[in-house]
């Protein structure tokens, strides 16, 4: 059986802090507008927060290029609002987990500065620079946000790498002083009181030696590098380090965001006795609206049974060893409900189908923040009121220099862009929702009269009432944490049910990703059970054959 933790039990909350609340009229949220909100969070049951970075940063990519560990960024305050909100954070049972982002860091961070001055600068190997060839990059690689991931640097004449913006130079692993920098830093924090880290693509930190050549692609100067730094050759031994010198010290939480992990390396990143990381957070079910072997804006349906193989195969992947994150939701996805629900007449419905379906399953959810109130994407008809560097960089590349079709590419961006994450939280249906007096730094979106939390508050049937009794029936029923999964229906097209067994107790989970109806005939009997949550008022009927109705949830205790 699983050991037992405290993080297998938690709920986790992220917190976008640019979106989150504006307390000082700045049009950005801030660290003083989450202390504001977190007697609602406590009302919603959740017992850990995972903020997302607050560091001092030149907000390249929001956050995620920090130019100083161990400070806070101005606009959203200081460090002793940070302080402050860790208290009352603790002083209400809710736990912190901050953002570690050390696959890179700023090109403004003061080890930057130093390391691209000369050659021989103490600093110069914290990153990693090589020697153009013939007159051009290093190697073929794409970064994620578009174009080469080179820099030239004109000083000392040669090239950095940079995985994502140009602003995010990598740091460089194989430094063991670089190492032991990033080891100090997690100790300045949790030695403040934090109860762990969320770690920004840290399977991407080991790269393959002499950082070979990528795959050529017919038609295209820079082509995916993935292979020789997902998973890299040191990746283990490098978060075995860190476990040693630091983790280990601590009773914390650490998940590592790992893109391009699959089941049996998820498994070598939290198998206990490995000594890595706790969970994974990972993608493979966030990609199966993608192409196959595309970036993520060239879209494709979502065909339901390959969703179930993909989560079901994690399930049981993991269920001798390792854990996993549950989430349909972060700041990098488009919102939920607009992407496999139906946020138009079914979306109340819908959204807390699909909590109900994630929510029951094995691992620790994760709520994304809005998401508790069914907050769907957002349509800008301009692109001038995007954002995201990634969507604004793919823009550029498709629409301004290579000529494509612009209605096309602004589909794709309101099918997946990252801004559909990011709009303000709707708190009210005063102006700006609540979110801020001043003017938002990214549009609200315009259906905040309908959808916003002091409605969902009011109203026993939100979402947000729905999502709270899910987090109360994982503190109730020891199966929903602990218990073992078996997907049923395997190939059905719009019915996604599976069973969750611990001991004698069982629970059967039936949801509908539809908004057709279908006969369900349990091979389970129901003459005895129990219907913990649904969607509809379902009367508690004792037959093993029912109408499944639009987008319909039921967990029944067997
Ligand atoms: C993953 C983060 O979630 C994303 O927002 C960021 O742009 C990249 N890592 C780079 O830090």
């Amino acid at each position: 059986m699983t050991t037992k933790k405290w993080w297998k039990e938690a709920v986790v909350y992220q917190i976008y802090p640019r979106s989150f609340n504006d307390s000082n009229g700045d049009g950005v949220g801030d660290i003083k507008g989450i202390i504001e909100k977190l007697d609602y969070l406590k009302e919603l049951g959740v017992d850990v927060v995972w903020l997302s970075p607050v560091y001092k940063s030149p907000n390249d990519d929001n956050g995620y290029d920090i130019s100083d560990y161990r400070n806070i960024m101005d606009e959203f305050g200081t460090m002793a609002d940070w302080e402050e909100m860790l208290a009352e954070m603790h002083k209400r049972g809710i736990k912190l987990i901050m953002d570690l982002v050390v696959n890179h860091s700023s090109d403004e961070h003061e080890w930057f500065k130093e390391s691209r001055k000369s050659k021989d600068n103490p600093y110069r190997d914290y990153y990693v620079w090589r020697s153009g060839k013939d007159g051009a990059e290093p190697n073929n690689w794409e970064a994620t946000f578009g174009g080469s991931v080179w820099e030239y640097d004109e000083q000392t004449d040669e090239y950095f790498l940079h995985l994502f913006s140009k602003k995010q130079p990598d740091l460089n692993w194989e430094n063991p002083k670089l190492r032991q920098e990033v080891y100090d830093m997690m100790k300045f924090w949790l030695d403040k009181g934090i109860d762990g880290f969320r770690m920004d693509v840290i399977n991407f930190i080991s790269k393959v030696d002499g950082l070979p050549d990528g795959e050529k692609v017919e038609g295209k100067k820079y082509v995916s590098g993935h292979q020789y730094f997902m998973n890299g050759p040191r990746i283990h031994e490098f978060l075995q380090e860190m476990n040693e010198k630091v983790l280990s010290e601590y009773n914390v939480m650490t998940v590592g965001e790992m893109p391009g992990v699959s089941p049996e390396e998820g498994k070598l990143y939290t198998g206990e006795e490995r000594k890595e990381l706790n969970m994974v957070f990972q993608f493979e079910h966030m990609d199966l609206d993608t192409q196959p072997g595309k970036n993520k804006w060239h879209l494709k349906p979502l065909d339901l049974r390959d969703l179930k193989k993909s989560l079901g195969k994690w399930q049981s992947e993991l269920e001798d060893g390792g854990w996993n994150s549950l989430y349909w939701n972060n700041h990098d996805q488009p919102r939920i409900v607009s992407r496999w629900g139906d946020d138009k007449e079914y979306r109340v419905t819908s959204a807390k189908m699909l909590a109900t379906c994630l929510h029951m399953m094995k691992g620790t959810p994760y709520i994304y923040q809005g998401e508790e109130l069914g907050m769907t994407n957002i349509k800008f008809d301009s692109i001038k009121d995007y954002k995201d560097i990634e969507t604004l960089n793919m823009y550029n590349e498709r629409v301004i220099e290579n000529g494509e079709n612009p209605q096309e590419i602004m589909q794709s961006i309101y099918t997946k862009g990252r801004d559909n994450a990011r709009t303000p939280v709707q708190w009210n249906s005063s102006e700006n929702a609540g979110f801020t007096t001043g003017t938002p730094w990214i549009k609200v979106n315009e259906n905040y009269q309908e959808i916003n939390a002091e409605k969902a508050l009011a109203d026993k049937d939100s979402t947000f009432h729905y999502y709270r009794k899910l987090i109360q029936l994982r503190k109730q029923y020891e199966v929903i944490v602990y218990g073992s999964f078996e997907m049923l229906y395997e190939e059905h097209e719009e019915i996604f049910a599976y069973t969750r067994t611990l001991g004698d107790e069982t629970l059967l989970v039936v949801t509908n990703f539809s908004g057709n109806n279908h006969a369900f005939d349990s091979t389970i009997d129901l003459n005895n059970a129990e219907l913990l949550i649904s969607n509809y008022d379902t009367a508690e009927k004792k037959e093993n054959t029912f109408d499944l109705r639009p987008w319909e949830a039921r967990v029944y205790k067997v």
